[in-house]
Parts: structure tokens; sequence; C-alpha cells
């Protein structure tokens, strides 16, 4: 808390040694109505969740946090929600770690070639009018490979060195809420755009197929990745020269 910004609003951050997931936690507080900015961060996860229903290693030594958004904009933004936490997380490493990050669309942030960062955003649904009244930001950074499985060792490193967790995991909430309580200047979309790692690459598009492993045989789609657009979406040129903008959600990329 001592590294948060004076003008920290609504800062009720509750930290817990252990849980099973601080996203699980954020939203059952989501629920109760804890305010905008409330965070939830957890020293280690028992059972941590990543997207597409996989579960994210978090062994002690980690930084895992929620963050509760209540969105003032429109939810169909909601890929640029994600695409700001991840600017917030490349930045916030940048900034207090002093190490070059590079985002995978369309939230992994990687270092030095392997991923550093998953996030996942959930949305809370309000039981009395069924809109989604909250958004639950949910990001963990690995601050160390040991321990971790050897076969994920190829893709996943970790955010090394001589730095404060406490002033990295401060500068992420902070950037978090900056950015997302900002989401239509779009303060971030170009420092997006210029860490992505998959513009100009060959890439695999795999549609509505949402367990990809990498000793997954089926090829996708081939595609160039040619840009990124205003919205966070990803703008690929197929061989036949069709192009296609794709949205989070339907699609994963194996670069
Ligand atoms: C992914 O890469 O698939 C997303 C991983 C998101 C992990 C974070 S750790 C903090 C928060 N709590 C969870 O259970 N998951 C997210």
């Amino acid at each position: 808390r001592a590294f948060l910004p004076a003008n920290y609003k609504n800062n009720d951050i509750h930290i817990y040694d252990t849980l099973d997931s601080t996203n699980t936690k954020a939203k059952q507080l989501a629920l109760e109505k804890a305010p905008h900015g409330t965070t939830i961060i957890a020293l280690q996860q028992t059972a941590g969740k990543g997207r597409l229903g996989r579960s994210f290693f978090s062994p002690r030594e980690g930084i895992y946090l929620s963050i509760i958004i209540k969105p003032t904009f429109d939810l169909s933004r909601s890929i640029l929600v994600t695409a700001a936490a991840a600017v917030a997380v490349a930045e916030a490493v940048e900034c207090v770690c002093k190490q070059k990050t590079e985002i995978k669309w369309v939230n992994d942030v990687y270092l030095k070639g392997k991923k550093i960062c998953g996030i996942l955003t959930e949305g809370i649904t309000d039981f009395e009018t069924g809109q989604i009244d909250a958004l639950v930001i949910g990001i963990g950074v690995n601050t160390t490979v040991k321990g971790f499985p050897d076969n994920i060792l190829n893709t996943v490193g970790a955010v090394e060195g001589d730095y404060s967790k406490a002033a990295l995991a401060a500068e992420i909430i902070s950037k978090t809420l900056h950015f997302t309580e900002n989401l239509e200047k779009r303060t971030f979309v170009n420092s997006y755009k210029q860490k992505s790692l998959v513009i100009g690459k060959d890439i695999r598009v795999y549609k509505g197929r949402y367990n990809i492993s990498p000793e997954d045989e089926l090829p996708g789609l081939p595609a160039k990745a040619i840009g990124i657009d205003d919205d966070g979406c990803l703008i690929v040129l197929y061989p036949d020269g069709q192009k296609e903008t794709l949205s989070t959600g339907e699609i994963s990329i194996r670069l």
C-alpha cells in the first residue's frame, strides 16, 4: 500500500497468505458489492485459474492479484480492458524491474521470449438486472521459475532480479486502474501496438478450439498478423488474400 499513489481511490486491498484463486475471492466480493478498485492479493494460490479452463501454477514467490473494476464503458470493449491490463503489466515491469517486455496478443506478457504473466478477466452479472456490473481482472506474474514443471520451461519464464515485488504489484494496480478508468482515451493502445510480439509474424489461427496444447497436431489456419486496430483487435491476412479482424474469445494463436 505504501507504494500506491496518494490519490488511489477506494483502496481496499485485501492481502491473504493463501487462496484457492484471487479471482474467485474477488468475484465473491464483487457480488457483495465491493467498490471499484478493490484488490485481492495472495502470496500463493492452490487452484489458480488460467484462460480457457486451464490452471495457473501459482507457487509462493509469484504475484497474484485481482482487481474489481466497475466499468463506465460499453462492455463490447472488453478486449480493450484486457489489452489495457497487459500494457499495465508490461510497463510496470519495465519501470520497476528495468527489463524490456513484449505482448503476445491478446494479453500474455513476454520477457526474453517467454511468458511471464497471464491475465484472466471475468465478468460479474448482477442477479437483479442480468447485466454485467463488474469485471474482475486477474493478473499473475512469475517472479521465479524455481519449482516449475520442466515441460513448461520452454515457454514460461519469470521476472528475476533485484526489485521490490510490492513496488511492482503497486505499479501494476495503479496503471491498470488508470488505463481502465480512461479506456476511451486509449492512451495505452500505441504502447500495446509497439510491444506486440505478433505483428509481422506468420501465425496460426485456431478458431473455436479452446484446448490447444503444445503437442496439438492440428495445424490451425496459417495467416500473417498484419496489425492491431484501435479496438485492440488483431488483423490477419490469409494466404488467399482475405483479411480478417479477430476479437478475443474466438481464437487462439500459436506463434
Ligand atoms: C492465463 O495465462 O491463462 C491467465 C492466467 C491468470 C492467472 C491469474 S493469477 C491471479 C488471478 N487469479 C486466478 O485464479 N487467475 C488469475
